[in-house]
């Protein structure tokens, strides 16, 4: 079974975990996602017990904000009666909200990635988004990540660093495994143009 995360991330691998786990070896002490963005990859390696400590890292602070904290404060029933039944459109639902509805940092972080396009959370907020993307299916998948998230079994760290900050905290560490999964370096064809990211100096280090 996959397990999907909450949030919609530009490049998301959710879909793709079962082609990322055929490389994966069998047994392995810690999993690091360096660039983890919705963190599907880091979940799914929890979820199927492929190992107990993982690893999350990402150098956007809401979006670490939202894995350490946010997703706690989230009130499931409070935000089913904002999704359920299905609002059609942006104005019906802001005009629900505006009567009834004060969210905490959780909610409006998962509110605003689910109503953006490719989860980009100052985007424009789309119909089609909020019938096809905020429904009662991603509450069960908050749910989900929350109960993961919170079972003792795991060791798991956020970290919102720079990925180089993270590789020199860890590299003397064996058995680790490392996720890569930077921005892209093409942008239809061209590089993009604001990575910070040495790719070059990724591919000599790992
Ligand atoms: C392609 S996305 C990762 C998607 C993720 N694997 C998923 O399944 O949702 C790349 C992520 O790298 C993060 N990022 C960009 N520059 C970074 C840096 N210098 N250090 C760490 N993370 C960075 C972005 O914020 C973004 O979330």
């Amino acid at each position: 079974m996959r397990f999907i995360s909450p949030l919609s991330c530009p490049g998301g691998k959710a879909k793709h975990f079962d082609k990322i786990k055929a490389f994966l070896p069998g047994r392995f002490d810690m999993f690091i996602d360096l660039f983890c963005g919705g963190a599907s990859v880091g979940l799914n390696v929890l979820e199927q017990q492929l190992c107990t400590k993982v690893i999350f890292n990402d150098l956007h602070t809401d979006l670490i904000s939202f894995w350490q904290e946010g997703i706690h404060l989230i009130e499931l029933d409070y935000l089913q009666k904002l999704v359920y039944p299905n609002a059609k459109t942006i104005n019906e639902m802001k005009a629900k909200m505006l009567n009834d509805y004060c969210l905490n940092q959780g909610e409006e972080f998962l509110m605003k990635n689910a109503l953006t396009f490719n989860g980009k959370e100052w985007g424009v907020w789309t119909d089609k988004r909020l019938q096809q993307n905020f429904n009662v299916n991603k509450l069960k998948r908050v749910e989900n990540v929350k109960n993961l998230l919170v079972n003792p079994k795991y060791k798991i760290k956020f970290f919102n660093s720079d990925y180089k900050e993270i590789i020199n905290r860890y590299s003397n560490n064996k058995n680790i495994i490392w996720y890569l999964d930077p921005p892209y370096y093409y942008n239809k064809g061209k590089p993009y143009k604001h990575s910070k990211i040495d790719f070059q100096e990724l591919k000599i280090i790992f």
